[in-house]
């Protein structure tokens, strides 16, 4: 790039600084204590939610608008001669003489000096309590004394939000917004009675450690007609307004004027927050509230809050942290990937800055977030599991999109695939964890209803449900049919009549047997071992013997049972999925899978990343029933489809080339990305991973779209360290089998397993040295650390020379 970045890392902070407001898109980060949450843009712009952004968005956010987003958390300095700026710099967008955004693991800071006074304000989520914290640090750098005024300011919404959408003009005259003098604090009480967990319903307040001196929960007389948040009528007034509303336009404001003495640094915070159960019981909620407020405001209260929060992220660094000679890359891998897959897994598609928020959690969505987790989180991805089993039904297909906080009926369109990630979140868990009492835990299925509960079972009993299901749904060639789809959304266009089958279920079963067949032996019981070894001969076969186009994997069959992704096709000849799958699942021999990815790399790789399909296929209006409605080198349609290049990442890395694997990896660490296509090009986050980035065949070549909540996040993540960087738990114990660049000696690591702290040393022989792994200086026989010889450690010292030439 022939211009300065508009932001640096500081990788110490593991943080990101902004040091330019406008961006061509807004640059996320994601605060949360996993049950309230936000997004906040590096302007400041965001939404807030209280465990579901379905039923419970506290404030309203408008994305993809012109001239910028908005609105958000909202904090304006007034100035003498009635004029204001923000430290978010919009939404005034007055000229600072210093301005900084800087993202970092759970908190957002901005740094802003105007004339005299510095605002540093951070937003984060405490971890003990429903509140979204500002914490501002006001430096007064006058001789003098000065009083600021502050105002704090957030846009609320109507609660639940498909309903304010739908039925809005009525429910906006369904709240009250007051300030309630014995709180401090200007509250919002929302009470539609058709509201699914009415009893729920919080009272949202915002309040702040200094007395407000005005306050306002109407919009309109804070804003004044026609302006919007850049020139509120309350600021050149000097007062909120004071007023509070029936109906209308709800908003939560608050005037506080510190004074600050000269050269000082005054600490402040405003509180945008949830007390809980406000329309279960309102006379106990509006009771606690004052001393649970004032509880905020005890000195040193918002740090030991941060602190506690920083503390969180910290130890999810520790579980697996590596030390690389390349910084990018160090970066990506043991912050930003960590950081994204805690994001993806909270959110699993149903709500982020690009979704709305309705469609639910993705059953296999969270399947395969939680996949990064049990690495990192394994109580966390043990508890989702279990919350995944609860919806899978007795005859082992699952619900394809879930809805854990609502009272709301999942959606149950049947998938080929949904059910057949649960085997590889069962081994990845009991891999990290090397515990076996979950396999005879019971969980009980989700009922043919689709909401109670059904018959009773024991994990592993509904592990084994998930692969009879499969059997029960083979089509024609004997793998799986494809149902409503497969992991791509879109391939069930080729099985509208429900005869059409996919070659990448099948390898995903394959896949999902294998480990399946080492949990029975592992678990001991030997029948089940038997009867899945005889389904996956039978499925290898059908693959093996079906589905080779004679350079490539095709990548199934249509309703009449012709073959997709085939040279015999115009379009979508080569398929990327049934490629890597093909060696992920090992079914086919070595030099089918050279030969496939071999045709990868020729065919579908680009320099911005590894396209989905080619050639892309022609939509409306040239094609009248078009395989999806994308446009050529969209998502669908031939984009470089971030997710699915994880898993040609993983096969380079199984097929030991070692270049090809870490190259299809560098070109998408966000970040390289970003500086290869140019940022008007490429645009998303240079921290976060994105779901798709524009294929050639588009004009738009290069834009990163949906980044963060996204498939590649998790995916990324285990695809660096446990495949390129090889630290990859079995059953019964560490295998390390990292997979050098070539101009890399090596790199260090500490990794938490099963209790123990493994620090770890990787580098190249040196003359007269063997290759091999040690623990604690002593030889082990092969390239895994046995589990029982941590029995009892917490700390040990691990060593691998790797062969020079790897
Ligand atoms: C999107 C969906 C995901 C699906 C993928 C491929 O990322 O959220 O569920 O597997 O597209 O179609």
């Amino acid at each position: 790039m022939n211009y300065p970045l508009p932001y640096y890392f500081d990788d110490d902070a593991r943080a990101i600084a902004i040091t330019q407001p406008n961006l061509p898109a807004p640059w996320i980060n994601y605060l949360s204590n996993g049950s309230l949450h936000a997004f906040v843009s590096h302007t400041g712009a965001g939404c807030l939610w209280w465990k579901s952004p379905i039923n419970f968005r506290a404030t309203r956010y408008r994305g993809w608008t012109s001239p910028v987003e908005g609105p958000g958390f909202t904090t304006y300095v007034r100035e003498s001669d009635g004029s204001a700026w923000c430290p978010t710099f919009h939404p005034t967008r007055n000229a600072l003489d210093h301005w900084e955004a800087r993202h970092a693991p759970g908190r957002t800071t901005f740094i802003a000096r105007r004339n005299d006074l510095t605002v540093e304000l951070t937003l984060f989520i405490a971890p003990d309590t429903d509140t979204m914290v500002w914490d501002l640090a006001l430096t007064n750098h006058r001789a003098t004394a000065r009083t600021v005024d502050l105002f704090g300011y957030v846009e609320l919404g109507l609660l639940e939000w498909p309903h304010e959408s739908q039925w809005g003009y009525y429910t906006r005259n369904m709240f009250h917004t007051w300030y309630e003098p014995a709180a401090l604090a200007q509250l919002y009480l929302w009470h539609h009675q058709g509201h699914p967990r009415l009893h729920d319903i919080p009272l949202v307040y915002l309040a702040s450690t200094e007395p407000p001196v005005t306050w306002s929960g109407d919009r309109q007389s804070f804003l004044g007609h026609n302006r919007g948040e850049d020139r509120p009528e309350a600021l050149e007034r000097n007062h909120c307004g004071n007023g509070s509303l029936w109906c209308g336009d709800p908003c939560a404001a608050l005037q506080v004027q510190p004074t600050v003495a000269a050269g000082e640094t005054r600490r402040i915070a405003f509180f945008l927050g949830c007390q809980p159960r406000a329309m279960g019981d309102f006379a106990s909620a509006k009771a606690a509230l004052p001393g649970a407020l004032d509880a905020l405001r005890q000195p040193g209260w918002v740090a030991a809050q941060r602190a506690k929060l920083n503390a969180w992220w910290a130890e999810h660094f520790a579980a697996a942290d590596f030390r690389l000679p390349d910084p990018d890359l160090q970066r990506q891998i043991s912050t930003w990937s960590p950081v994204n897959s805690v994001h993806a897994g909270r959110y699993s598609r149903s709500f982020s800055q690009f979704a709305s928020g309705i469609r639910g959690f993705g059953f296999r969505d969270t399947a395969q977030d939680m996949l990064a987790q049990a690495a990192r989180r394994p109580e966390w991805a043990r508890a989702e599991f279990k919350r995944l089993l609860a919806h899978q039904f007795e005859d082992g297909h699952a619900v394809h999109t879930y809805f854990p906080e609502d009272k709301q009926a999942p959606w149950r369109t049947i998938h080929s695939d949904d059910h057949l990630w649960l085997p590889l979140l069962a081994y990845q868990i009991a891999a990290e964890t090397g515990d076996r009492s979950l396999f005879s835990e019971r969980i009980p299925f989700l009922a043919d209803d689709g909401v109670s509960a059904g018959s009773d079972a024991t994990v592993w009993e509904h592990l084994i449900a998930a692969t009879d299901f499969t059997e029960r749904n083979l089509g024609d060639h004997g793998i799986p049919l494809t149902l409503h789809s497969d992991w791509n959304d879109c391939i069930g266009r080729f099985a509208r009549k429900g005869k059409g089958e996919s070659v990448f279920a099948a390898q995903q079963y394959v896949y999902g047997l294998r480990q399946l067949i080492d949990l029975a032996a592992w678990l001991g019981d030997t029948t089940a071992a038997a009867r899945l070894r005889l389904r996956l001969s039978k499925q290898e076969t059908a693959v093996r013997s079906q589905c080779w186009d004679g350079e490539w994997w095709v990548r199934g069959f249509d309703d009449e049972g012709v073959a997709i992704g085939s040279v015999q096709r115009a379009h979508g000849q080569i398929w990327l999925n049934s490629q890597s799958w093909s060696v992920l699942s090992g079914v086919g021999t070595r030099e089918q899978h050279v030969s496939a990815m071999d045709a990868v790399y020729r065919i579908l790789n680009t320099e911005r990343g590894i396209k989905k399909l080619h050639p892309s296929f022609p939509t409306y209006p040239d094609d009248m029933d078009a395989f999806v409605g994308y446009s050529l080198g969209c998502a669908e349609n031939g984009a470089i489809f971030c997710h699915a290049n994880t898993w040609a990442i993983i096969a380079e890395a199984l097929l030991g080339r070692a270049d090809r694997a870490w190259q299809y990896f560098r070109q998408l660490v966000p970040h390289l990305a970003l500086q290869h296509a140019g940022l008007e090009r490429y645009q998303g986050e240079p921290y976060a991973w994105a779901s798709v980035i524009t294929g050639p065949e588009n004009p738009r070549f290069g834009w990163a779209n949906v980044t963060h909540v996204t498939g590649t996040a998790a995916w990324m993540d285990l695809t660096a360290t446990h495949y390129l960087l090889g630290v990859r738990p079995e059953l019964d114990g560490l295998q390390i089998v990292p997979l050098l660049p070539n101009d890399w000696s090596g790199f260090t690591a500490s990794r938490r397993f099963r209790g123990c702290h493994l620090a770890i040393d990787v580098r190249r022989t040196r003359p007269g040295e063997t290759p091999g792994l040690s623990l604690e200086g002593k030889r082990l026989p092969a390239y895994v650390i046995p589990a029982h010889y941590l029995t009892g450690r917490t700390a040990a010292c691990v060593q691998l020379l790797l062969p020079s030439e790897t």
